[in-house]
């Protein structure tokens, strides 16, 4: 209804913000889209700066996520579902909702308003929006992607299995089968923004991930 536009619409705006670009601007001077990957996110932001502003940038992408989601999931509830529906028709209806708020999440991160609809790749506002979605989610999210990172180091490559994993938890965890459409579409835009990781993985060139600042990518 109206008030899931509303809030998809501020969550775009609010989750659009580069908070990476803007920490690594302010604490090491410089522009994370000419630097290593080019990515304005967490990983690109430790290659080309160092620890703490990578920790900050996750922080920050990471709470704007879950805080739109939190918002979005009290208004939502109080509002805009007083209505005269049945409990399982409640049900389906807010999931769908905030499965849509989610998609604003993640899109507003990838296609930023900001950036000319440029931006990141949505895995740290994802996990974050994710744990506004239902909290199980992001822990299956975030067990796939350890399991594929922490063997290999390509951060890449465990973003990849979490985004493909997250329709899967999603509907072995009973979401409402008409909010799976919103999901498919948030893995979908990840596995795109990692397009160029995609190549360089299939080459063999992908950076493997190290606390070392390397300033290449
Ligand atoms: O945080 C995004 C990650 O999956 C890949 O980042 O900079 O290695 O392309 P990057």
């Amino acid at each position: 209804g109206l008030w899931t536009a509303v809030f998809t619409f501020v969550s775009y705006f609010v989750c659009g913000i580069p908070f990476g670009l803007i920490i690594a601007h302010a604490t090491g001077h410089v522009d994370v889209r000419r630097t290593g990957s080019g990515n304005i996110g967490t990983t690109n932001v430790a290659r080309s700066v160092g620890k703490g502003a990578a920790a900050l940038t996750l922080l920050c992408d990471v709470s704007k996520g879950l805080v739109c989601m939190l918002v979005a999931r009290h208004a939502i509830a109080a509002f805009a579902l007083a209505g005269d529906v049945s409990a399982l028709d409640h049900r389906t209806l807010f999931g769908c909702s905030m499965s849509v708020v989610f998609l604003g999440c993640v899109l507003g991160h990838v296609f930023s308003p900001y950036l000319h609809f440029h931006g990141g790749k949505g895995i740290a506002v994802g996990f974050g929006a994710a744990l506004g979605l239902w909290w199980p989610v992001a822990v299956g999210l975030l067990a796939v992607f350890i399991v594929f990172v922490v063997p290999t180091r390509y951060v890449s490559l465990g973003s990849l299995a979490a985004a493909v994993s997250l329709p899967v938890w999603c509907a072995v965890l009973g979401f409402p089968a008409p909010s799976l459409v919103p999901v498919v579409t948030v893995a979908a835009a990840v596995v795109w923004a990692h397009r160029e990781n995609v190549g360089k993985l299939a080459r063999g060139e992908e950076h493997r991930f190290s606390f070392h600042r390397s300033g290449e990518g």
